[in-house]
């Protein structure tokens, strides 16, 4: 597929007044997407579990208007949110051309997440995601002829991957790939897409436990991040290897290697900060809590032979994942030794899901 298949063939019925709401969840990245070229086209393939309990609503309400231009408002927990227009501007700006009926409604957007706004926990996967979904559903009620559900969830991820990259893989789960790979077959660079091979059930109901080291303000945004990719020293190996580490995967989820998936998923997160603390400007993300915890579950795995591991984002909280089956002691472990280690001692507990879904 190509660009052009988003943009509507057929024309648009007699404009409506509305409202829709859709829930649309975070995701975790085993292979990390940092580095980013043209039109929110990643340099290299990424693939992420779906998250479930962390997540954005948002309710659309839409009416018509003649005026020009973008006509919108948004709201976060009923508060008007004005720091969100810049980033839903130019969402707008960028999707125009694939859903034109834009520019003739005055929006609404009312949006909350169930995570706490000031946790560090990046939102624009969640938000974007939810965003996109009830554009493409607003969408379906305006044109004159039916589209797939198929179709609608490619344009709702292509849609997203517009607002912000790794939103592209909230739309579906348990597995999502954005980016084309060799070797995933429908992989695209355009949209993500549900991980067609098989998945050992090693994989089923993976536990991720996100542990709030830090809730401040994020110190490097992550288009300033994706920027300094562009002549890094070290990129075009990262890129190679983010690509092969997705091939190793592929035979890791097929034969539910818990050991080697470690490798590689820590490995990934350790590679998407040592590409922080290499580029010009350089920066640390992590903070002394968050060594201390990696140090603890290497210990607690090297004790007990647990299979649990630990993934970041481009921050300094740890997403702990485990295996379904070890939930008890892993659960035990975190509350004893890795929560005196959180602000406040808060973590949250998350599962993987499936995806947006409209509400
Ligand atoms: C470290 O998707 O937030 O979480 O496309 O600029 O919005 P933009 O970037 P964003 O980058 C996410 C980077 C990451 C890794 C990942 O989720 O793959």
């Amino acid at each position: 597929m190509t660009h052009k298949d988003f943009i509507p063939k057929s024309t648009f019925k007699n404009t409506v007044t509305g409202t829709l709401s859709c829930q649309s969840p975070s995701n975790i990245a085993l292979v990390k997407y940092w580095g980013k070229h043209g039109e929110q086209l990643p340099q290299n393939a990424s693939v992420s579990f779906t998250l479930t309990n962390c997540h954005t609503k948002t309710t659309l309400e839409f009416s018509p208007k003649t005026s020009k231009g973008f006509d919108f408002t948004v709201y976060l927990d009923g508060k008007k949110e004005q720091s969100f227009e810049p980033k839903i501007k130019t969402f707008f700006n960028r999707i125009v051309s694939y859903v034109p009926f834009i520019e003739a409604y005055r929006f609404i957007i009312r949006t909350t997440n169930s995570f706490p706004h000031s946790s560090g926990i990046a939102s624009s996967a969640s938000g974007m995601s939810a965003l996109a979904m009830c554009i493409v559903s607003m969408e379906d009620l305006l044109l004159s002829e039916d589209i797939s559900d198929t179709y609608k969830k490619q344009k709702a991820s292509f849609l997203a991957r517009l607002g912000s990259g790794s939103a592209s893989r909230s739309i579906e789960g348990p597995l999502v790939v954005w980016g084309a790979h060799s070797n995933i077959d429908g992989s695209s660079d355009l949209f993500g897409t549900i991980y067609p091979k098989h998945i050992h059930k090693n994989f089923t109901n993976y536990k991720d436990t996100i542990l709030l080291v830090d809730k401040g303000e994020k110190q490097v945004s992550s288009t300033v991040g994706h920027d300094l990719m562009h002549n890094h020293p070290y990129s075009a190996e990262r890129f190679k290897e983010a690509n092969n580490n997705l091939t190793k995967l592929i035979s890791i989820f097929e034969n539910g290697a818990l050991s080697e998936f470690i490798k590689i998923v820590e490995s990934e997160a350790l590679q998407l900060h040592a590409m922080m603390m290499t580029s010009q400007p350089y920066f640390i993300l992590m903070k002394p809590n968050t060594l201390e915890i990696i140090n603890r579950i290497w210990s607690f795995r090297k004790k007990t032979k647990s299979m649990v591991c630990f993934t970041l984002d481009a921050g300094a909280n740890v997403h702990v994942l485990y295996p379904e089956n070890e939930t008890e002691i892993v659960s035990e472990f975190i509350k004893k030794e890795l929560t005196p280690f959180c602000k406040n001692g808060d973590y949250i507990e998350d599962v993987v899901g499936l995806g947006s879904k409209l509400i």
